[in-house]
């Protein structure tokens, strides 16, 4: 088909609902679940996977790479300048699995349930915060945003004062309409941010990832400039993912009222709850991207070797073939946990737990704490992120 006539993949697509990916992926879905797309304003074209099968089966081959530096590999921006160092989440094997154990230890649910009764404290002291509103409160600056970033400056050892610093830098990370060289300049300051704080942690170590990193690099497991790039990765990841799950979380549960117990519920009702809020919602509703290293049959379509994929995991989650009634919030949903919303693979979320220790904590909180929690303006008002990576909330006033 000539390029001119493939439908273009764009974040901005009408949806129908705020909550919902654009209807017209869930038709490609059934009618043709690998498709050809264009993205760049038609200047690239790849192959959009919108299937669960498909899904996994892609993410989970290793014949597709994740290296952005591959020609023609289907990355968010058209325009990126080469970095001098790629992201943590863009590397293949080997240099990819030395780099991720360097991090395993600290995302094992073990370590991060300890970290629990202090997420359950900062959750409580945000929302004192917040009593008796005598006008709207932004949801979004004073508890989805901080809670995350809190949680992972006092685990990265970064210090929470520089977080206008580092937040307004990691939102470039995820805007999809940046610039090239806005990215590669957002790239170069976390990095030389970061760059710091390690010299600074190998002078004087405290008990945080950063220092752990810095020990690393010193008995040469790691290499200082690995170490960083895992750290920008981090605090990055950190929080532009958890703090748009809570607010688009709180829309959801908003909407769905009836839902509401079930996450004040019992602690497996509470985890299982999470996990139906992880699939309907899919945050990274930009679509995972790969590049073909060889031919590969896919769900009966072969995508050729050099040629772009994208894997519309929020498309997948909604998969009628696996998921009862996709489209409907059930927080007692039994199979909710065969989402792809932290993807699959190798490169599935190193922070998963993290971030599910998150929400499990923060979500029930808020709603315990604030039982009246209502939008404070109409559903059409809220400014809905539409053109990032990672979708999400802007600003969300509510009051109680
Ligand atoms: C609800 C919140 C989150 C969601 C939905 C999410 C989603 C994802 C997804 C879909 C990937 C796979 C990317 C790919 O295959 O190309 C990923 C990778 C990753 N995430 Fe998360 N994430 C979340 C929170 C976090 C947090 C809190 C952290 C760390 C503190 C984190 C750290 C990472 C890292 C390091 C990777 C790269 C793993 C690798 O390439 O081996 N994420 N995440």
């Amino acid at each position: 088909m000539p390029l001119a006539d493939t439908p273009e993949y764009s974040l901005a697509r009408p949806r129908t609902s705020p909550l919902a990916p654009p209807p017209q992926y869930s038709r490609l879905r059934a009618d043709d679940p690998i498709s050809r797309v264009t993205i760049w304003d038609g200047r690239l074209s790849a192959w959009l996977v919108t299937r669960w099968e498909d899904a996994r089966a892609v993410l989970g081959n290793p014949a597709f790479s994740s290296d952005q530096t591959h020609p023609g590999f289907p990355g968010h921006l058209p325009d990126l300048p080469p970095l001098p160092h790629g992201f943590f989440a863009n590397y293949d094997p080997p240099v990819h699995t030395t780099m991720r154990r360097a991090l395993t230890r600290e995302f094992m649910i073990r370590k991060i349930d300890a970290l629990r009764p202090g997420i359950a404290r900062t959750t409580s002291r945000l929302l004192d915060g917040m009593s008796r509103p005598d006008a709207p409160v932004d949801l979004v600056k004073r508890f989805a945003l901080p809670l995350p970033s809190l949680v992972i400056c006092d685990l990265l050892g970064v210090p929470y004062e520089d977080h206008e610093y580092f937040q307004d830098r990691s939102r470039v990370f995820v805007d999809g309409t940046a610039t090239g060289p806005q990215f590669a300049q957002a790239w170069e300051e976390l990095n030389a941010y970061l760059l710091r704080l390690l010299a600074t942690k190998r002078r004087s170590p405290g008990d945080d990832v950063l220092s752990r990193l810095a020990e690393q690099v010193d008995t040469g497991t790691v290499t200082e400039r690995d170490a960083t790039d895992l750290a920008v990765f981090l605090l990055f990841a950190g929080h532009e993912t958890t703090a748009n799950m809570i607010a688009l979380s709180a829309v959801a549960l908003l909407r769905n009222p009836d839902q509401v117990p079930r996450l004040l519920g019992g602690p497996d009702e509470v985890v299982n709850a999470v996990e139906e809020l992880l699939r309907f919602l899919s945050i990274v509703h930009s679509g995972l991207r790969r590049h073909a290293l060889e031919d590969v049959t896919i769900g009966g379509v072969t995508i050729p070797a050099g040629e772009g994929v994208i894997i519309a995991g929020n498309v997948a989650n909604r998969d009628p073939g696996i998921f009862t009634d996709p489209d409907r919030l059930n927080l007692g949903r039994a199979d909710a946990r065969r989402h792809l919303a932290f993807g699959y693979g190798i490169h599935q979320c190193l922070g998963q737990p993290l971030a599910r220790a998150e929400l499990q904590i923060a979500l029930p909180e808020l709603f315990r704490r604030l039982p009246g929690l209502r939008l404070a303006v109409p559903i059409e008002h809220v400014a809905f992120k539409k053109n990032t990576i990672v979708y999400g909330i802007e600003e969300l006033p509510v009051t109680w």
